[in-house]
């Protein structure tokens, strides 16, 4: 299979977790020693890669941020560390279903991404 690893990795069950963004941003090695990063709203346990990810890591960028936006378009800039996807176009999206395929195979799911405020409970 494309992108899986060269020795498989075994990964527990899914978890289902709910994280806002501002929640997710404790999971980033430092504030948290876990570091979580999400792709299209799913959270992966990176955590076994705190080199790339940890501080002063490579990938650190995007450690506690769902940065699907600078996965897609290959950039590393803070500034697109974000989810939005809205102005990626058809080959930038594809580099983000890749790398999706990618964490998907190596690293755990802890849950996803929630909007911030709660809607009011309708009665
Ligand atoms: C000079 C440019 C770059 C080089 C030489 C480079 C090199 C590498 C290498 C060797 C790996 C490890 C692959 C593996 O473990 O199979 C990697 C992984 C990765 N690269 Fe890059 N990279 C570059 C630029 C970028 C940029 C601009 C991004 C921004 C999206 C990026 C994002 C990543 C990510 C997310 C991983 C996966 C890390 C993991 O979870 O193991 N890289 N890169």
């Amino acid at each position: 299979m494309v992108f899986a690893p060269k020795i498989p990795v075994i990964l527990e069950d899914p978890k289902d977790f709910e994280f806002t963004l501002s929640e997710l941003r404790q999971y980033d090695g430092i504030k948290n020693p876990s570091i979580y990063v999400a792709i299209r709203g799913v959270v992966f346990d990176v955590t076994k890669k705190k080199d790339v990810y940890g501080p002063g890591g490579s990938y650190a960028v995007f450690a506690g941020k769902d940065g699907s936006k600078g996965l897609g378009k290959s950039s590393l800039d803070p500034e697109n560390a974000v989810p939005e996807t809205e102005d990626l176009d058809e080959s930038e999206l594809r580099v983000l279903d890749d790398w999706f395929s990618y964490f998907s195979q190596r690293y755990n799911i802890m849950g996803k991404i929630v909007p911030e405020i709660e809607p009011e409970a309708k009665i």
